[in-house]
């Protein structure tokens, strides 16, 4: 497995797989890497000749006075890692390499940025897409592989794609989870353990609303009311927000007709975690 720091470097690399006729998979990721990210190493290295993983702790997307300095780096453990999985390169490039000026092109998506994280971490959105766009530029990839975890950038991705009519295939990967339930995450690593035992409430909360669903409730503020209920067990759980909303176009939702997504985002210690479920 190949390491390059440096754009020409892992172009190259992928101009030598692609003559040679292999599809080149694409793991964006920012290090830090558990078994979540693995899970869709593994699978790009099922689907695709070539899988090249960035490894690129993105500062365009941490809002100010965010985690961005205290983000887990662990390069040599994230290499190990993305061996044993499958991965044909790792893109690790500095940040002077991916922004050797200041950027003054950005590539936003509207709307669907606008709620659920989008209102709580202004330009957050903004700096993935962007990013995204520059390592889909580099790598030039057949297809890319997000989690389903963070389901609203998944979303915002699929809609970058299709209005700019990037080549590429987008392929969402279900989340993986500890055996708590809680979904894995490179902010676990803020987590003591007794904050890892009480953070397993929160897709406890998300089975508890699919239980409700499933026996007939549909009235979206009821089983908002019942999630919040069951997170009060959690004393240092603090709730951001819980929301039902479209799988679409992300709008929040009255009363869940077909399918809904349900989306949840909270502070406990230093972390602040998300996850969802689609019921
Ligand atoms: P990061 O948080 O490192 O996640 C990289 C990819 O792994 C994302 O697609 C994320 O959804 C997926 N992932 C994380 N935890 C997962 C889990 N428990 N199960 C399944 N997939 C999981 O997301 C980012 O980095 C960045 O925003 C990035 C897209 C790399 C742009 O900088």
């Amino acid at each position: 497995m190949k390491l390059c720091k440096t754009i020409n470097e892992i172009r190259q690399a992928v101009k030598t797989a692609r003559s040679n006729g292999q599809t080149i998979g694409f793991v964006p990721t920012m290090g830090a890497l558990h078994v979540g990210h693995e899970t869709l190493i593994k699978q790009a290295a099922g689907q695709c000749g070539f899988v090249v993983v960035s490894i690129f702790v993105n500062p365009t997307q941490f809002e100010p006075g965010s985690d961005y300095n205290a983000y887990p780096r662990t390069l040599d453990a994230d290499m190990e890692l993305c061996k044993r999985a499958g991965a044909s390169a790792v893109f690790a490039p500095s940040a002077s390499e991916m922004y050797p000026q200041e950027v003054i092109t950005w590539v936003n998506v509207e709307r669907l940025t606008d709620g659920l994280c989008g209102q709580y971490r202004p330009g957050h959105f903004k700096g993935v897409t962007t990013v995204c766009d520059k390592l889909f530029n580099i790598v030039l990839p057949d297809k890319a592989y997000f989690g389903q975890k963070d389901a609203q950038q998944l979303a915002v991705i699929k809609r970058m794609v299709a209005d700019l009519n990037m080549p590429l295939e987008i392929i969402g990967c279900t989340t993986v989870r500890e055996e708590s339930g809680l979904a894995m995450s490179s902010r676990n690593k803020y987590l003591t353990d007794a904050e890892k035992k009480e953070a397993a409430l929160i897709y406890a909360s998300l089975q508890l609303c699919e239980v409700l669903f499933e026996a007939g409730e549909t009235d979206t503020k009821t089983l908002i009311a019942e999630m919040r209920k069951l997170l009060a067990n959690g004393s240092n759980i603090k709730v951001q927000y819980i929301e039902i909303v479209d799988t679409q176009n992300l709008q929040p939702l009255d009363k869940i007709a077909g399918s809904a997504l349900v989306v949840i985002a909270a502070h406990l210690g230093k972390a602040r975690l998300i996850d969802n479920i689609t019921i």
